[in-house]
C-alpha cells in the first residue's frame, strides 16, 4: 500500500507539477487535499508535434495519464467555476475528463464569489500590510469552513441545503462586503447560479475517504500533490505572510482522511535556489543582477497571477525546518539547469539573528525579516545541462552544488530536475522503491 506524500520545502512554486506529474506514471490515484485555485501547476508534456504547456490549478495534473483516478479530497476549498473552466479547457485540448478519471469530495468547501470579492477588498484596504493573497478567496472560504458555515460540494447538489446555508453567511458578509463598499451579494441569484454548477460537477462528486480505504485495501500506489510550501503553512509558516489551510506533511492525512500509517514516503521539492511569490520575510532575498537573472532564466512569473516572484539564494535553514516539520525521506531538487552560467553559486548555511546563529530557521515573521544570511560559496558551470540524463553526465561542479545542498538540508537527494520537460529528470531513487 505505498502512499506517498510530494510537499513543496520553500514558499511553493518549487517545480511539484512536474515532479508529480513523472511519479504518477507509478500510481493509480493522485490526490490533492489541501488548497485550492491559488496554486498553479505548469506541466510541458512533450506530445508528438512538440512540447505542449498546459496550467492546472485545481485538478490534480494527473489527468495528463491515462487510467489514473484524480482525487480532490475535502481539504481542499474548491471554485467550481474554475474547475469547470479546467474541465472546459482539457476538454479543447482533446482531452475529455471521464467519469472515473476525477473524483470530488462530497465535503470538499466551495469559493463562492463573495469569498473571492472578500479576498480581495482586504488586500486593497491593508495597503502597505499586504499578504499579497492570489485573491481567489482562499482565505475566506477557509474562514466560513472554520466558522461551520461554509457551503460544501453536497450542498450545490440539494437546493433547500444551499438555501440554507447561503441564508446563513450571505447576509453576514454582504454586511462586511457594503463596509468595503463593494455591492452585495443577491441570495435567489446565487442558489440558482450554483445549483446549476452542482448539476455539471454532479457525475464527479463522491466520497474520496472511502475510495481512498479500497484503493489501498487493493495495494494501490497513492500519490499525495502538495500546494504551495511548507514556509506557507497557516500553523508552521511565516504567519501572518501564510496561506490559509495546512501545506505540511501531516496535511495530507487530515485533508485526505487517511491514516498517518498508511504513508511511506514524503518527498521534499526545493529548488536550487529561492523564489517567494506574495509578501513577508525572505532572507536570501537577491534584489541585483544574481536575482534578475535567477528571474529571468527560471521564468519566475507566478502560473497563477503572473506576479514576478521575487528570486534569492537555497537556504539550508529553511531547509532543514522544512525537513523536520514534514520528515521528509528524500529530495528532489529541482531547475538545477538555470543556475547555469553563474560564476559564484551562493548557499545560505545559516541564520543570524539579532546575533544567534540559527541552523535551522525560526519561522517567526518578525526575527525572519531580522535575519541576516550567513553564505558559503561555490563555483558555478557553463556547460548545458539540460540533456543530462544521469549524476555521471553532470559537470563536477554541479556534482557538488547538488550533494552539499543534500548535506546541509540533511536529507538524501532522489531526484534532480535539469529543464521543464518529463524527460529532464534524473531520478537516482523514486520514492515510492522500496514501499
Ligand atoms: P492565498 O493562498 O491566496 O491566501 O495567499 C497567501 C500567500 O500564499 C500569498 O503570499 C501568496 O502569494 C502565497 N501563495 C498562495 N498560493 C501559492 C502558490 O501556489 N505558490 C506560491 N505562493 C502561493
Amino acid at each position: 500500500m505505498p502512499g506517498c506524500i510530494v510537499i513543496g520545502a520553500q514558499w511553493g512554486d518549487e517545480g511539484k507539477g512536474k515532479i508529480v506529474d513523472i511519479l504518477t506514471a507509478e500510481a493509480s490515484h493522485v490526490v490533492r487535499f489541501q488548497g485550492g485555485n491559488n496554486a498553479g501547476h505548469t506541466l510541458v508534456v512533450d506530445s508528438g508535434s512538440g512540447p505542449v504547456k498546459t496550467v492546472l490549478h485545481l485538478i490534480p495534473s494527473g489527468i495528463l495519464h491515462d487510467d489514473k483516478v484524480c482525487v480532490i479530497a475535502s481539504g481542499v476549498v474548491v471554485d467550481p467555476v474554475v474547475l469547470l473552466q479546467e474541465v472546459q479547457g482539457l476538454a479543447d485540448g482533446g482531452l475529455e475528463v471521464a467519469d472515473d478519471a476525477l473524483l470530488i469530495s462530497r465535503d470538499a468547501h466551495v469559493i463562492m464569489p463573495y469569498h473571492c470579492a472578500v479576498d480581495i477588498a482586504r488586500e486593497e484596504r491593508r495597503a502597505g500590510s499586504k499578504i499579497g493573497t492570489t485573491g481567489r478567496g482562499i482565505g475566506p472560504a477557509y474562514e466560513d469552513r472554520a466558522a461551520r458555515r461554509g457551503v460544501r460540494i453536497s450542498d450545490l447538489l440539494d437546493r433547500d441545503a444551499l438555501r440554507e446555508r447561503l441564508e446563513q453567511v450571505v447576509p453576514e458578509r454582504n454586511v462586511a462586503l457594503e463596509w468595503f463598499g463593494v455591492a452585495p451579494f443577491d441570495i435567489d441569484t446565487l442558489t440558482d447560479e450554483y445549483l446549476a454548477i452542482g448539476d455539471k460537477l454532479r457525475r464527479w462528486v463522491g466520497d474520496c475517504r472511502q475510495t481512498l480505504a479500497d484503493a489501498r485495501r487493493s495495494g494501490a500506489a497513492i500519490l499525495y500533490e502538495g500546494a504551495q510550501g511548507t514556509l506557507l503553512d497557516i500553523g508552521h509558516g511565516t504567519y501572518p505572510f501564510v496561506t490559509s489551510s495546512h501545506t505540511t506533511a501531516g496535511g495530507a492525512c487530515t485533508g485526505a482522511g487517511v491514516p498517518p500509517m498508511s504513508i511511506d514516503a514524503v518527498l521534499g521539492i526545493a529548488k536550487a535556489y529561492a523564489t517567494r511569490v506574495g509578501s513577508g520575510p525572505f532572507p536570501t532575498e537577491l534584489f541585483d543582477a544574481d536575482g534578475e537573472a535567477l528571474r529571468a532564466a527560471g521564468h519566475e512569473f507566478g502560473a497563477t497571477t503572473g506576479r514576478p516572484r521575487r528570486c534569492g539564494w537555497f537556504d539550508a535553514p529553511v531547509m532543514r525546518y522544512a525537513v523536520m516539520v514534514n520528515g521528509f525521506t528524500s529530495l528532489a531538487i529541482t531547475k538545477l539547469d538555470v543556475l547555469t552560467g553563474m560564476d559564484e553559486l551562493k548557499i545560505c548555511v545559516a541564520h543570524d539573528v539579532d546575533g544567534q546563529r540559527l541552523d535551522v530557521c525560526r519561522p517567526d515573521a518578525a526575527a525572519m525579516e531580522r535575519a541576516v544570511p550567513v553564505y558559503e560559496s561555490m563555483p558555478g558551470w557553463t556547460e548545458d545541462i539540460t540533456g543530462c540524463q544521469s549524476v555521471d553526465e553532470l559537470p563536477a561542479n554541479a556534482r557538488a552544488f547538488v550533494d552539499r545542498l543534500s548535506e546541509l538540508s540533511g536529507c538524501p537527494v532522489g531526484i534532480i530536475s535539469v529543464g521543464p520537460g518529463r524527460r529532464q529528470t534524473i531520478v537516482l531513487n523514486s520514492p515510492f522503491a522500496g514501499s
